[in-house]
């Protein structure tokens, strides 16, 4: 539908000539919405300026916007691709968010969608059920590590790392171990922004402006093997020291004091970490032995990114709680599903004792009628074998890459890759902070969207490139992908 028809319905609406009461105010500028009353073109010029009027970006600096600078309006997705507000299309090389695994524009999606919403809009999951909730819970864990059995739904990410983190504090209290309520995470590690979710958060500097936070949370080193000491003779040995270190925070503060351990089983900030299979098993013989909840964060690698349907497959990991949100309706609707162990539910089975959490758009039954068609999609169209089998061929392409000056690092697994870029490489030295604002802030957005790809370029660790885009897309794409690479990063390399 364009934006001229979706007005028609508001000029029904309203009449137009009826004006808002903001309007008669005279306070704002609502150009788009008096076009639409009017049954007027919304161009692109109109949509800039409401947008640097009246909205406010995520995670994002509004001051360029303010100094000339267009927004990337994006208008349509296509497959793997996105188009914006003058036309152009590029390669969504990040999935919108981690999230449109398998491509947008699934139709399927939206016919379960409209169908559902005919069915039954909406009933929250506060003490009924509705059939789209109970199917899709089973569904999700015939895809799952055996032990789990139970889900709690949510709307994304955060709140199941929100309400994971409140499971374990409740659970311990009701079975006798009260004062386990610490959580350790790892350096760099994002997890969300709720004050929770954030205090689990790795990030010191998104998290200064809100201290204080929630406490009782503990930070052990991540696995940047890039990174580690040199003393390190391989990821295996790194990787054990590094499991090592959740032991000892665990003894520091002390085991009947910690109730849970965050991982995510590959480092999404920072870029793209992986661990050796020695480091989870390490991780997973410690947390047994202090009793701590091993709880791995899979709102990124969850739904194939990894190459299986779980990363926790992929690396053994056998984590006692999972987090799972983003592609789980392939982004179409909001959801998230925290997978848990049979054994946090036991002490809520008897008399009246209630978890007193939720969400009203927690499990809503559109979101969950579009998960089970999105895993019906997986299924036919075998996205994760997909990974699986062109993984190794995604690395190797992007290998190429080494032969630039610029390229540090190349590190990640599946379809989740990072670039690390240094200034030297022999040396490994990386930017300065000037230069990571130069390069990644004022050079690369810009550069990669004039080429056709839509990635990210972050230094919440040291400076990176990532990509993860749509799980759907091969060898063809690589090649396309390394060749904007290639031709973007040289550009970097000569402005530093
Ligand atoms: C590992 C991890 N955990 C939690 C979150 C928060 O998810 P949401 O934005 O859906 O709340 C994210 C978001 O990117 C994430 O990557």
């Amino acid at each position: 539908m364009t934006i001229q028809e979706r007005a028609n319905p508001l000029t029904k609406l309203f009449g137009s000539k009826k004006r808002s009461k903001h309007q008669e105010s005279g306070a704002r500028d609502l150009k788009v919405f008096e076009a639409m009353q009017a049954g007027k073109p919304v161009n692109d010029a109109l949509l800039q300026q409401s947008a640097k009027d009246h909205l406010w970006m995520h995670f994002t600096r509004h001051s360029p916007f303010f100094n000339g600078k267009d927004i990337n309006i994006i208008e349509r997705g296509e497959g793997h691709y996105l188009i914006d507000s003058k036309g152009r299309k590029v390669m969504d090389g990040l999935s919108g968010l981690f999230a449109v695994n398998a491509g947008h524009g699934r139709i399927e999606l939206a016919e379960a969608a409209a169908k559902q919403t005919m069915e039954l809009d909406f009933m929250p999951l506060w003490a009924f059920a509705h059939p789209r909730a109970i199917e899709l819970a089973e569904r999700l864990l015939s895809y799952a590590p055996k032990d789990l059995n139970r889900i709690f739904f949510t709307t994304g990410g955060g709140e199941a790392v929100e309400s994971a983190w409140k499971i374990a504090k409740q659970y311990f209290k009701l079975t006798g171990k009260p004062t386990k309520t610490k959580v350790i995470s790892r350096m760099t590690a994002y997890h969300g922004t709720s004050h929770g979710a954030l205090s689990i958060t790795g990030i010191a500097a998104m998290k200064q402006m809100f201290e204080p936070l929630v406490p009782s949370t503990f930070r052990v080193p991540n696995t940047n093997f890039y990174r580690a000491d040199p003393r390190f003779k391989d990821a295996e040995e790194f990787g054990i020291w590094a499991a090592n270190r959740v032991e000892e925070a665990i003894l520091f503060e002390g085991p009947d004091t910690v109730a849970a351990f965050y991982v995510e089983p590959i480092q999404n900030s920072g870029g793209c970490f992986t661990a050796h299979p020695s480091y989870f098993r390490r991780v997973r013989e410690i947390c047994q032995k202090y009793d701590v909840i091993l709880v791995a964060d899979e709102t990124i690698t969850g739904f194939g990114r990894s190459g299986h349907m779980f990363a926790s497959e992929r690396y053994d990991i056998q984590p006692d709680m999972m987090i799972t949100a983003k592609a789980i309706t392939n982004a179409s609707a909001p959801l998230g599903a925290l997978f848990l162990k049979e054994k946090f539910f036991e002490p809520f089975k008897d008399g009246t004792t209630i978890f007193p959490h939720g969400y009203t758009f927690a499990a809503h039954p559109v979101a969950c009628a579009v998960a089970l068609a999105n895993l019906d999609i997986y299924d036919r169209e075998k996205i994760v074998e997909n990974v699986n089998k062109n993984s190794p061929i995604f690395r190797k392409t992007l290998e190429k890459l080494y032969d630039l000056p610029i390229v540090g690092d190349v590190r990640g697994d599946g379809y989740f890759f990072a670039i690390e870029l240094v200034k030297d490489k022999k040396t490994k030295e990386t930017l300065t902070p000037a230069e990571a604002e130069k390069i990644l802030r004022g050079f690369l957005p810009g550069a990669f969207w004039a080429e056709g790809l839509y990635c990210r370029a972050d230094d919440r660790g040291n400076p990176v490139v990532q990509l993860a885009p749509p799980l759907t897309i091969g060898p063809k794409e690589f090649d396309e992908l390394e060749r904007i690479m290639r031709k973007v990063l040289t550009e970097a390399w000569s402005k530093l």
